[in-house]
């Protein structure tokens, strides 16, 4: 499917897993048209390769490698801001934290507090990915609508303003005289971003953790021999698949698997079965950080739409890894945590992992 980005099209494949009711669709009409958010993850063809190429060209490994420094002394003040009573729910205290302020630097967003910019994005992905009750629904659209005001203002500023960050690059992004960017595409770009950028970063580093603490071994051996952290920072992408499952639409009649495919159907592809496959994967419902990948998990897609931003997420990650060992050996789980997850049919969201170290 990932092969064939002809067939399998990208574009509507993300509608909302919950229509919204009749009240939620008000409150969304004081926003922007639907039709105009199409983060890059939803286009296809030509439209989609030159804001890719665009998002390539800022995120160079040169660029991802010159941000290390930046990104320890950022887990450093997190973990110098941890509670004093030695006790925190680490998603909430440091797992969101460390991508979303990566992003807001790298983007040049300000005008919001980085909380706020979190629940709106949380609301975004509920809007597009999550089922919740009719209550839950209204807050998640008048959270999103906000978000959206947000980001056009943002995007206004950046029309105006004589700036040379990423935002104006991107909004004033020439890409074919036929198309400018209008603002409603330039705020569901940056909705894309600022969202994909760090929930599923945060996912990585929650999930990751939790495996670990599970198992003490694994978290003494980080402390004692960091080189091994890339590997344990694999395997908690292939274990936990941040992003469990992705979605498509068939643009025509197509075979799959040995089922048949009519044009127009939506598959939601769920790469978190790929990465257990035990045709692949020697094992595969073991977390083992000594591994050997003779095939690549899928947790960043695969083909045209290959994750642009795998190699920042890859050393957020053995960042926070490396920082924590070192300045938190003792962190275990409280005793009695039980994990739960956010319903949502894309991301794995845990709720919250509730830490404690000594003091
Ligand atoms: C652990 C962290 C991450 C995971 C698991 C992840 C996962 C994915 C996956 C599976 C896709 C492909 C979706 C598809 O084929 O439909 C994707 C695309 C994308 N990701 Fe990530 N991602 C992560 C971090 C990031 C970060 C840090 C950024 C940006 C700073 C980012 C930006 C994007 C963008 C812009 C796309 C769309 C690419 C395109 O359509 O060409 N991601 N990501």
């Amino acid at each position: 499917m990932f092969a064939d980005p002809t067939t399998f099209v990208n574009q509507g494949a993300t509608a909302p897993v919950t229509p919204p009711p009749p009240p939620v669709a008000e409150i969304l009409a004081e926003g922007i048209p639907a039709s105009e958010i199409r983060p890059t993850v939803t286009r296809d063809g030509e439209d989609h390769d030159r804001i890719r190429r665009f998002l390539v060209s800022v995120l160079t490994p040169r660029y991802i490698a010159a941000l290390e420094p930046k990104i320890r002394r950022l887990a450093d003040r997190l973990v110098d801001e941890l509670p004093a009573d030695g006790r925190a729910d680490f998603v909430n205290a440091f797992a969101y934290r460390l991508p979303l302020e990566v992003v807001l630097d790298l983007f040049g967003i300000s005008g919001a507090s980085g909380a706020q910019i979190h629940e709106w994005t949380t609301h975004a992905m509920s809007m597009f990915w999550g089922t919740f009750t009719l209550e839950e629904h209204l807050v998640a659209a008048r959270g999103y609508v906000d978000f959206q005001r947000f980001l056009a203002e943002t995007v206004q500023r950046a029309r105006t303003g004589s700036g040379d960050d990423v935002v104006s690059r991107l909004v004033n992004l020439d890409i074919g005289g036929d198309a400018p960017l209008t603002d409603g595409e330039a705020v569901g770009l940056l909705l894309g971003l600022l969202s994909a950028g760090h929930e599923t970063s945060m996912n990585l580093i929650s999930l990751t953790m939790l495996q670990v603490l599970r198992s003490p071994s694994i978290w003494q051996r980080m402390i004692d021999d960091p080189s091994v952290i890339p590997a344990v920072v694999e395997e908690g992408l292939r274990f936990e698949s941040p992003a469990h499952s992705i979605w498509r639409k068939a643009a025509a009649d197509a075979e799959l698997g040995g089922r048949t495919i009519a044009a127009g159907q939506r598959l939601s592809v769920v790469v978190g079965s790929a990465n257990r496959d035990p045709a692949v994967f020697d094992h595969p419902s073991e977390f083992d950080p000594d591994r050997a990948f003779d095939s690549p998990h899928l947790s960043f897609g695969r083909g045209v739409h290959f994750c642009v931003g795998a190699p920042l997420a890859r050393l957020e990650a053995r960042v926070a890894f490396e920082v924590l060992t070192q300045r938190l050996p003792s962190l275990r789980l409280q005793p009695g945590f039980t994990p739960s997850y956010r319903p949502n049919s894309v991301q794995r969201f845990l709720e919250r992992l509730d830490v404690e170290w000594d003091g």
